[in-house]
């Protein structure tokens, strides 16, 4: 715990250690905040963002499960956005910076270790992200006119997702983290940002009653028909595509730029470390598959996740 808490100011520390606590993934302990589990970071990051963060109008969020594709919605929207300031064959950003760098989580980066940003000197529309839940975000973020933009994945992959990743990332010293242990926790709703049915549904229904204020996406829709969702992404973000631009492939190039195979072969993806946390930014690129979950799950585990899934999702409309 100690370890855990180290950036922590005292004021945190007592209030973390107030909360309900089970062991965590990457830190030694994850804690029940606002009803989600959270790292001892993740938390003082909220809280600071949702003292201090100031949502203006046209600010541009986008928010996302863990491990559900926001490397990737984090392009297509920053790509989407400054497709007349960037010419795609030449020097766009996104040749030599990680998405994660171009759009900041409030609470890996700009929140981060206590800090009190100033985000004046961000040009506007600003485009931010975050994993907090619905029911967490600053205030500001639900009462002004800024939109969000969610995605989110079949709970089977980002399970097998968010496994891989951890074992990458997590401190040496704990050792590889089993699926088996891993999953029994994940169905418990105890991961980071977990439980996941519920951050999706907090965010499905908000995207239900005020649809021009949430576009709510799956990560498998996306991956089949990246176009379509590009324009919509396109439209919703107020920036819809002309038809000359159509026609001459601007959507399609965009797609490109954004795909996995392009982020995942350049050198600052390859090489590059720190766009979120210290991690290397080699470790967000993984296999991008639809079903992939297939190669990991014994049938008991199957069972097990499809029999929670139909108890939380049925009735909502949401399904995968
Ligand atoms: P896999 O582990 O299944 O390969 P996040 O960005 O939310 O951390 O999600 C990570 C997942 O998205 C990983 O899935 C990763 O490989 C995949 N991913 C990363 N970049 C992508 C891209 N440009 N297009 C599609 N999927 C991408």
């Amino acid at each position: 715990t100690e370890q855990d808490n180290e950036g922590l100011t005292n004021e945190y520390k007592e209030l973390v250690c107030s909360l309900p606590k089970e062991r965590g993934w990457r830190t030694q302990n994850l804690y029940l905040y606002q009803g989600f589990w959270c790292q001892p970071n993740e938390i003082q990051a909220t809280m600071s963002a949702q003292k201090h963060f100031q949502a203006h109008d046209s600010d541009l969020m986008v928010v996302s499960v863990p491990k559900s594709g926001t490397t990737w919605l984090k392009a297509l929207t920053f790509a989407i956005m400054n497709r007349e300031k960037y010419d795609v064959a030449k020097s766009h950003p996104l040749h030599f910076s990680n998405p994660h760098e171009l759009v900041p989580f409030l609470e890996y980066k700009l929140y981060a270790d206590n800090k009190i940003p100033d985000l004046s000197h961000i040009p506007r529309p600003r485009l931010l992200a975050t994993h907090i839940p619905l029911g967490s975000l600053p205030g500001s973020i639900r009462s002004s006119k800024c939109k969000m933009v969610y995605i989110c994945r079949n709970p089977f992959d980002t399970f097998v997702s968010a496994w891989h990743f951890i074992n990458k990332i997590r401190p040496a010293s704990y050792g590889p983290l089993g699926i088996e242990d891993a999953f029994n926790m994940y169905c418990r709703g105890v991961v980071g940002f977990g439980p996941y049915w519920d951050h999706m549904l907090g965010y499905w229904y908000e995207s239900l009653t005020k649809p021009d204020k949430v576009l709510f996406l799956k990560y498998e829709d996306m991956k089949e028909n990246p176009d379509y969702y590009i324009k919509k992404l396109a439209l919703f973000l107020g920036w819809p595509f002309t038809l000359q631009e159509e026609k001459t492939g601007v959507v399609q190039e965009i797609g490109n730029l954004c795909s996995f195979k392009n982020l995942r072969d350049l050198e600052v993806n390859k090489k590059g470390k720190g766009a979120i946390a210290d991690f290397e930014n080699k470790n967000l690129f993984r296999k991008a598959d639809v079903g992939d979950w297939v190669n990991h799950f014994t049938p008991m585990m199957v069972q097990r996740l499809a029999h929670i899934m139909e108890e939380k999702l049925s009735g909502s409309g949401l399904s995968f």
